[in-house]
């Protein structure tokens, strides 16, 4: 059945209303291809109203600037019980708007609460210091909330996007305009109704739906806004990145994607190897910006490494995302699923071996097979660009060297990896590869404790982590004479 839809509106100042403009504009689900809901289209003057909100509600002596910061803690506390309340429905919500599989959805939103309590942890833990500077003086550090944060979020894990940069912001102190992915707007909406009912005061979070080109260009570029933090493509990040620097000189936060590699060694235990692979590059249909989309594996293993790929990638079970025993969904719109076609074909037109799947499955929802290339090689297309659907790229290397050097020729450097019984190549590998976040036999693996982000162009700042919040203060230093 269906999951209920109860939020389609613009959400500020704590009210639901309609764009100014009277447009709305369709969600699907990508199972089928069906219309579920038209949701408000926000643009430039809905931001404008949501950011005027954000600003009232960051103003001096506003309810919530006045407010305790354990105080803060404990509201998104509250929040963390909603979201575990609500939990079966959100993952039906998540799944139903982005095809994510019922037990990934399922996963990530037990991890979504967790998630919420540790950054909630950090909102009574912001402490400056004090510098003793000799003589007369004396300084002391304050951190204080950057102010209005825009917060634009990618359509690949829309709940944990919203509930990570939401959730810092406000630890911090800040107040937010979120402006959802086009392609999945509801668990956002849904999300901000469960703030309401934690308490939070009018104003310190609007969400405003719409498309990046109209509400997103909007708020990237007004002037009240303090910060931007966003998940999404390297050309947009781009745009953010200018928009900032010729307007008000915003701070920027970006996570851009990747290209990982990940590299299997001839030491390792090769069935327990292909699982990690296939799990790194398939899980949520290749749609997220860690999935190790350059699969590196030493020459002694290589063939028989290349069938075992191609064995896991026929094995998986394709349907319905609702279906609780699906294990590959759809993609999340006919954009992505076209762009992923585009780049099977580029690959085989660049020589690379098509070892299984390849094609589009049935004619009804965004499905493609999980797809296997074999030899392919560094300067193929397929080698270089985020694809961001089910394909596996396999390269053969010799040695640990070689590898490395390749894993690093490349713009990007969010995450790597590597599987090996070998604790020299797993310490040379971790220590000299290019990326934010590394990974030794294992992949995937994220928790809240970790800070999250990449080198090279796969974006700025962290995300995540003990020193998250930072990312939304200003330091103030303060210096007293002494007499
Ligand atoms: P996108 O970067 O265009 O969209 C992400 C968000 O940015 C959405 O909320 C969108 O409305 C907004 N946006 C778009 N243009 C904007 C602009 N000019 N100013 C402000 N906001 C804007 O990503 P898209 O088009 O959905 O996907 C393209 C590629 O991006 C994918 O193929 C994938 O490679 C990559 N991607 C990476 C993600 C990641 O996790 N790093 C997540 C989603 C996509
Ligand atoms: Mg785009």
């Amino acid at each position: 059945m269906a999951p209920q839809i109860k939020y389609t509106k613009i959400f500020i100042d704590n009210q639901w209303v309609d764009a100014k403009s009277g447009k709305t504009f369709d969600t699907y689900n990508p199972h089928d291809e069906s219309v579920i809901a038209k949701v408000a289209e926000g643009d430039k003057a809905d931001i404008d109203l949501a950011v005027a909100a954000a600003k009232r509600a960051f103003k001096r002596n506003s309810e919530w600037r006045r407010l305790e910061a354990s105080q803060r803690g404990k509201l998104l506390f509250k929040f963390a019980d909603l979201i575990e309340r609500d939990f079966e429905y959100l993952a039906e919500l998540e799944s139903y708007n982005n095809g994510m599989v019922r037990s990934m959805a399922t996963r990530f939103i037990s991890l979504a609460a967790d998630q919420v309590r540790y950054i909630a942890s950090l909102a009574d833990k912001i402490e400056g210091s004090t510098m003793p500077l000799g003589g007369q003086n004396f300084s002391y550090t304050l951190k204080q909330p950057v102010g209005v944060c825009g917060l634009i979020l990618p359509w690949n894990v829309p709940l944990l996007m919203f509930l990570s940069k939401v959730t810092t912001a406000l630890a911090a102190g800040c107040t937010a305009v979120v402006k959802p992915a086009e392609q999945t707007p509801l668990t956002a909406l849904a999300l901000a109704a469960l703030l309401v009912e934690a308490g939070i005061p009018a104003g310190v979070v609007n969400v405003v739906p719409g498309f990046g080109e109209t509400a997103g260009v909007a708020l990237t570029h007004h002037k009240d806004v303090a910060k931007i933090s966003f998940t999404g493509s390297l050309e947009v990040g781009k745009l953010i990145q200018q928009a900032a620097g010729a307007n008000n000189l915003k701070r920027v936060t970006l996570e851009l994607g990747g290209k990982s590699p990940l590299v299997i060694m001839d030491d390792a235990d090769l069935a327990v190897a292909v699982q990690y692979a296939a799990f790194g590059v398939f899980t949520h249909q290749g749609q997220i910006c860690i999935a190790a989309s350059r699969l590196y594996v030493q020459s002694g293993i290589y063939d028989a490494f290349v069938q075992a790929a191609a064995q896991v990638a026929k094995s998986l079970k394709i349907g319905n995302p609702a279906d609780e025993t699906t294990q590959h969904g759809p993609q999340v719109d006919k954009i992505m699923l076209e762009k992923i076609l585009g780049y099977i074909e580029k690959g085989k037109q660049e020589g690379a071996r098509l070892v299984t799947g390849g094609k589009r499955v049935g004619n009804k929802g965004y499905y493609i097979e999980p797809t296997v290339f074999a030899d392919v090689k560094d300067d193929m297309t397929i080698a270089k660009e985020e694809i961001f659907g089910p394909v596996q790229s396999i390269l053969k290397f010799e040695t640990l060297d070689e590898v490395i050097e390749r894993a690093n020729e490349t713009n990007y450097g969010l995450a790597a990896g590597i599987i090996t019984t070998n604790l020299n190549n797993a310490m040379k590998f971790s220590e000299q590869v290019e990326a934010g976040t590394v990974w030794v036999n294992t992949y995937l693996t994220m928790r809240p404790q970790t800070p999250f982000g990449g080198f090279k162009e796969s974006g700025i700042g962290r995300e995540y982590g003990p020193q998250c919040v930072d990312q939304y203060l200003e330091v103030k230093t303060v210096t007293m004479a002494l007499s």
